[in-house]
């Protein structure tokens, strides 16, 4: 066993440290308030490359490893979710994807644009009634011979405004259930394909969540990803992966309340000695601490076993469950260590509160994550 990170490893995640704090902070407080998309701030992730962190450098990626990436979103989630979330999103979800089940026509008309940054993806499975149950889907993808007929909505979309290619699941037969789902390739402009109304959400208020509608959109065959009917398995394995993502996501949210945390209570005097000394702050920071490095460990051990072609499905949610858990006490803890600054914008641990909280429900609830965990201990 062998926890040291390669020279490259630590490379990339001190670059992303140095994005976070020179690009990201100036303004984050703003764009939570005024709930604005970090577009320069993505286009710049973009150009040095983490927004196809994973992807073969032939498709325009940077080539690094899955462990490479939940550094990065660490450090980027520290002091900025909003922006991490699009990272996630575009990394995990969408260029995975397409790379691993692609087809070389897919590959080079969308995941090199995507891979580049010079385009934003997005995931769209939710629906108004299909979140946990992602079988359910009532949005529908009829078989027309040479295109697909898609109709139907989709809710809560990550970069549902900002994004130009959606990969969209939809039933194509009823009748075979989830054997009969697909996963589609829609561009923005695609006639009859509509982006609605922004969500105004508790946390991760820079990101862009959108409903979508679609309405006889017709989508080639040719964008149809892998066989007929295997877009629920699509589904499933690309998540298994973006859990990765979110749950490094969690940590950066946990890990950046307590760095702040543990810097105001050097500073902060109360009964004469700085609140540090006081042992009940001192057991908090311990709390945080211990439970911050196990949410750590998890997370790199499920990148550490995808990058070694391993089975990742259990690992992943077990990060994700436990991270999220860890972002959530965190951060309370954290306002709780700030007292009344806590509750103030300036100080940044609200805003970090707030964003924990979505961790626990995106790519899949913590109630979602313990079926799988418990699914794979039973099997
Ligand atoms: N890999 C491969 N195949 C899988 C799989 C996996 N990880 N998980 C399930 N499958 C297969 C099963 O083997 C089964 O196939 P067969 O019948 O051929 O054997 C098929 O898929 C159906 O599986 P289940 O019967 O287990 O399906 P289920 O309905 O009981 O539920 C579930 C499975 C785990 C609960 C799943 O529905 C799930 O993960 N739900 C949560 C979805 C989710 O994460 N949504 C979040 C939206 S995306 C998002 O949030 C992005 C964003 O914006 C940030």
């Amino acid at each position: 066993m062998y926890f040291e990170l390669s020279e490259e490893q630590v490379m990339i995640r001190q670059a992303a440290r140095d994005f976070a704090i020179n690009e990201l902070k100036p303004g984050v407080i703003e764009r939570d308030e005024h709930q604005k998309f970090p577009a320069e701030q993505v286009q710049k992730l973009g150009e040095l490359g983490f927004l196809g962190m994973m992807v073969n450098p032939v498709y325009n990626g940077s080539g690094l490893d899955t462990v490479s990436y939940a550094l990065a979103m660490e450090e980027l989630s520290k002091i900025d979710a909003s922006t991490s979330v699009v990272v996630s999103v575009n990394n995990s979800l969408v260029c995975y994807g397409l790379e691993k089940y692609g087809s070389e026509f897919q590959k080079e008309k969308y995941l090199k644009d995507l891979a580049s940054g010079k385009k934003i993806g997005a995931f769209c499975l939710s629906e108004p009634e299909a979140g946990s149950d992602a079988t359910s889907q009532s949005t529908t993808a009829i078989d027309m011979g040479d295109h697909y007929l898609l109709n139907g909505t989709k809710n809560w979309i990550t970069n549902g405004g900002t994004a130009s290619i959606y990969l969209v699941i939809a039933q194509t037969d009823v009748a075979k259930g989830h054997r009969g789902i697909n996963a589609l390739i829609v561009e923005k402009g695609m006639e009859g394909f509509m982006v609605g109304l922004k969500e105004n959400k508790l946390g991760i208020r820079g990101s862009d969540t959108h409903s979508l509608m679609f309405t006889d959109v017709k989508v080639p065959k040719e964008n149809r990803i892998g066989e007929d009917g295997f877009g629920f398995k699509f589904a499933m394995k690309t998540l298994e992966g973006g859990r990765i993502g979110i749950a490094a996501q969690a940590l950066g949210i946990a890990s950046g309340a307590y760095e702040l945390a543990v810097q105001y209570s050097k500073e902060r005097k109360a009964f004469g000695k700085q609140i540090a000394d006081h042992q009940a702050i001192q057991f908090k920071l311990a709390d945080m601490a211990t439970e911050i490095e196990a949410a750590r460990l998890l997370c790199l051990k499920a990148a550490w076993l995808k990058d070694q072609g391993l089975p990742y499905a259990q690992a992943s949610s077990m990060a994700k469950l436990f991270a999220s858990q860890v972002a959530m006490k965190t951060t309370i803890e954290a306002v709780q260590i700030h007292g009344g600054y806590g509750f103030v914008k300036e100080y940044h641990v609200e805003r970090l509160m707030r964003d924990a909280k979505i961790t626990q429900i995106y790519e899949g609830t913590s109630e979602i994550q313990k079926i799988v965990i418990a699914r794979e201990v039973l099997k």
